[in-house]
């Protein structure tokens, strides 16, 4: 099999906002407790935070960390993390129906951020409460001093504003399940009103605003129509949210679902550009993809002991088929960088996360680690709009399925080229033609693959799925030659100068 990639330097998507390779941390099962933070474990570091994770997040190279819910959030009162530990309220946190102990809270979440070198960015209460009590909470974070919420904050030990940048509306708030859910007209009048005081309070701060939980929404394109009639003026962003799973086990179709994603976010764009052109405007409302990932291992998982503190949920453990997965995600983000300004793995620790930790034990690397990790640090620059020439097949998911998935990136140093050969059983023999670029060698192919689909890294084995260097790609003139192999994620690295 064969695919042929036409690539010019001149014809770009747009730079790609370090925001993209973006997490999300919710307070649901073990993500904070147990995860984040677990004051008792052997490698805790003075603030209770475990340091083997802030190692391995670190090594995710997350720009952005988006918290404390989700569906938490809808329900959650502030207040109740700040302050004296010894005062902090005991809760029914009824998203997740645990017990939310509140020993962390916003303070913590900031403090942790600066630890893994990532930016904080706060999603409000727009369920349960309001424009008010989210006005106070950016009060309360940026503002420096003199006003009671302020003083609050420097009186728990914060004399520097945090300064947190980029905020969310609410969460999900087209989907029944989430307390407080609204109806389109009712989310967006709330929304407008507590974007404006949020911003009276701190003018340098971004907004995004609740988009639809997932394109299977009934609602989906009416929603983002008539929020964003309340919202345009006061909102940068529309989040957008996607989780993928192979409940079929039919590999050839759960590597397509990922192109539904690029539908899901044209048709968003299209719908913010409707919008856009109703007023006559020319400003464009970038989308948050804030909660993005596969999701479906522990959706039968026995229930978990109710009011319990940091249940066992939602821990996927997760394959070698669903990091393939995870890495045509990315490719679909990338290939949209002109309007997908900020995403977010959803989530990072335990919670169908890239890291997964036992209490008191180690930590360790999910596949989807990998895929994540290798983006982070390869596709720095600009993405390059590709025309791929790939064989097609058709499955129960869609048809006309290209075979080669792909995103370049033109780094000014050189080239980087994501590529997923969804052939579960042939190479595929890829050309590039490079146009524009001088001459460029290969310097590193990274690929990522298991004889077993079905392979995963667990405590005992944590590498059985980690990418490898690979050989035989090679530049030739203003072409490059690769043989991706079956069933496989490559990062491949070109550079610039070699002639
Ligand atoms: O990430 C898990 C949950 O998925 C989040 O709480 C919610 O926003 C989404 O439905």
């Amino acid at each position: 099999m064969r695919a042929r990639v036409v690539l010019d330097r001149d014809y770009a998507i747009g730079e790609v906002d370090r925001r993209l390779f973006g997490g999300f941390a919710e307070h649901l099962g073990r993500h904070i407790y147990e995860g984040i933070y677990e004051p008792g474990h052997p490698l805790a570091d003075e603030d209770g935070f475990r340091r083997d994770v802030i190692e391995l997040v670190r090594g995710l190279g997350m720009t952005v960390m988006r918290y404390p819910g989700g569906n938490f959030v809808s329900g959650y009162n502030w207040e109740d993390g700040v302050g004296p530990r010894s005062e902090r309220p005991r809760r029914l946190e009824l998203a997740w129906r645990a017990t939310e102990p509140n020993e962390f809270g916003a303070n913590e979440f900031i403090q942790w951020c600066r630890k893994v070198g990532a930016d904080p960015v706060i999603a409000v209460n727009l369920g349960t409460r309001g424009p008010e009590d989210a006005r106070r909470l950016v009060e309360y974070c940026n503002h420096p001093s003199g006003t009671e919420l302020s003083d609050w904050r420097r009186s728990h030990g914060f004399a520097e504003p945090h300064g947190v940048r980029l905020w969310c509306l609410g969460n999900e708030m087209d989907g029944p399940w989430q307390m407080g859910h609204k109806t389109a007209t009712e989310y967006g009048r709330a929304a407008c009103e507590a974007a404006k005081l949020m911003k009276w309070v701190d003018p340098e701060i971004e907004l995004v605003a609740c988009g639809s939980s997932g394109r299977f929404m009934p609602t989906f394109g009416a929603w983002e129509m008539e929020v964003l009639d309340h919202t345009f003026d006061h909102v940068e962003y529309l989040s957008i949210h996607t989780y993928l799973g192979n409940r079929e086990d039919d590999s050839a179709s759960f590597l397509a679902k990922p192109d539904a994603m690029d539908d899901f976010i044209e048709e968003t764009v299209a719908c913010c550009d409707a919008v856009a052109a109703k007023r006559r405007s020319a400003k464009r409302i970038m989308l948050s993809f804030d909660e993005w990932n596969v999701w479906y291992h522990s959706n039968d998982d026995p229930p978990h002991e109710p009011w319990s503190v940091a249940p066992h949920q939602l821990e996927d453990v997760y394959t070698a088929e669903d990091a393939l997965c995870a890495g045509a995600m990315l490719i679909s983000l990338l290939n949209h960088a002109d309007r997908v300004k900020v995403a977010c793995l959803a989530q990072v620790v335990n919670v169908i996360g890239a890291i997964m930790t036992e209490a008191g034990g180690p930590a360790w690397r999910q596949t989807i680690y990998h895929p994540f990790a290798l983006a982070s640090a390869n596709a720095q620059g600009r993405a390059l709009r590709a025309v791929v020439e790939s064989p097609l097949y058709d499955c129960r998911e869609r048809q006309g399925v290209p075979v080669l998935k792909l995103a370049a990136i033109d780094r000014g140093d050189g080239l980087t080229l994501l590529a997923l050969n969804r052939d579960l059983a042939q190479p595929l023999d890829m050309t590039v033609d490079l146009r524009g670029f001088g001459p460029l060698a290969v310097g590193e192919w990274t690929v990522l693959r298991h004889d077993d689909l079905k392979a995963t890294n667990t405590r005992e084995y944590p590498d059985r799925v980690r990418p490898a260097s690979h050989s035989g790609a090679a530049v030739d003139g203003a072409q490059l030659r690769a043989t991706l192999p079956p069933a496989s994620w490559s990062v491949i690295r070109l550079v610039c100068g070699i002639g």
